[in-house]
């Protein structure tokens, strides 16, 4: 992709890219809605990722392409930044990284030519919009000749995000984009943030099943659960659901509206769940971490209501297929992809098996996607 990415540049501005750096989309491995409720999660970087390659430019002018939308965006770096509307709105990303670089006084480049490609799958839940962020941090950082440590780029992807693109994420998506590493998954106390790896037994196969459906409102359900989970925490007493117990949530369900009593079930039950999946994990019972990622999804179903029928569907097709330990929806939800793990008998037959049936039911079929893990973000040289 590196290739793909300088010949598209060259066709695009006729020069080559100065810097070429790339970060990887993730899964969400158990841990639903636990990152901005202070609690663990386990993710894992997948060997799909975002490259962005940068030439510096003399005349303030900020040229952006990328391989999924025609045209350039011409923007003058003398101009505010300002959140873009329409076709060219994935430039958003890059530009709140410019916004967080300039809002933590770090320097900003001025004039440059800008090219993005990608193979994340859009609006699958595997973060795409992570990668593009923290690649984008990458480039702009060595340009300007600025030092970052690795947990600083995470945390510089999560203000873009945040407050210029305006969605109230944890930090999973850019933890995990940053931290990845091969053959493990990446855990993160997100109080701390703490960030850590934790080895991935061999044998454990990654399938994720592309819904390609996507709730209308999903930012503003995203927005609003995460405010359904800080009315909970303010009504048991606690700052951040991390520190309710169940005892707790059960002395306060009374005080609680049924909706915010939901919520705070299924972050604090999810909070217990990812500890019990290192634990698991430690001792290589891939079974274990299976019946695990099952009991996710159903209370992401039941209590955190972010599921939809499509994953449901697929979530119970992946329980009775032979080779699967468990399965459950990956991301935000409401709409989005499905992973399971898998030892290695499962396979295309199987997976096409899955898409079969879903076919038959909702009339098209999911993208089928088997996943490697891989390594965090990092720039490319050449
Ligand atoms: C999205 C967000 C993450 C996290 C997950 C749900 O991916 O970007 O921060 O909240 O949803 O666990």
């Amino acid at each position: 992709m590196t290739d793909a990415l300088i010949t598209r540049f060259r066709a695009v501005f006729a020069r080559d890219p100065d810097f070429i750096a790339r970060a990887p989309g993730r899964i969400e491995f158990i841990g639903n809605h636990t990152d901005y409720n202070g609690g663990p999660v386990l993710g894992a970087a997948i060997d799909r990722s975002v490259w962005v390659g940068l030439s510096l430019r003399s005349d303030g002018k900020r040229r952006f392409a990328s391989d999924s939308k025609k045209g350039v965006l011409e923007l003058e770096s003398g101009a505010p930044l300002e959140r873009i509307t329409g076709q060219n709105s994935w430039v958003n990303y890059p530009l709140g990284v410019l916004a967080a670089m300039r809002d933590s006084s770090l320097p900003i480049p001025g004039g440059f030519d800008y090219m993005a490609v990608s193979n994340v799958p859009m609006g699958a839940g595997l973060s795409s919009s992570a990668a593009i962020e923290l690649s984008s941090g990458l480039v702009f950082l060595k340009a300007t000749g600025t030092e970052l440590g690795r947990e600083a780029l995470v945390k510089l992807g999560r203000k873009a995000e945040n407050e210029f693109v305006g969605v109230p994420c944890g930090i999973l998506d850019q933890g995990v984009s940053g931290f990845g590493k091969k053959d493990h998954l990446v855990y993160i106390d997100c109080r701390g943030p703490r960030f850590d790896t934790v080895p991935l037994p061999a044998g454990s196969n990654f399938w994720i099943f592309n819904t390609h459906t996507k709730h209308a409102l999903i930012d503003g359900l995203y927005a609003a659960r995460h405010q359904e989970c800080m009315e909970a925490a303010k009504v048991i007493g606690v700052g951040l659901l991390v520190d309710a117990t169940p005892a707790m949530l059960a002395g306060a369900e009374q005080k609680l509206s049924r909706t915010t009593f939901k919520r705070a079930r299924h972050v604090i039950d999810e909070i217990a769940r990812v500890a019990a999946a290192v634990s698991a994990l430690e001792k290589g019972d891939l079974a274990a971490v299976g019946k695990l990622l099952l009991a996710s999804h159903r209370s992401s179903r039941t209590w955190f209501e972010n599921s939809c029928p499509e994953l449901d569907f697929l979530v119970d097709n992946l329980e009775s297929e032979p080779g699967v330990y468990g399965a459950r929806l990956t991301g935000g939800g409401f709409g989005g992809a499905a992973m399971a793990l898998t030892t290695d008998a499962f396979g295309d037959e199987a997976g096409q098996r899955v898409s079969d049936a879903y076919l038959a039911k909702f009339g098209s079929r999911p993208e089928i996607i088997h996943a490697r893990t891989g390594d965090g973000a990092s720039l490319i040289t050449r």
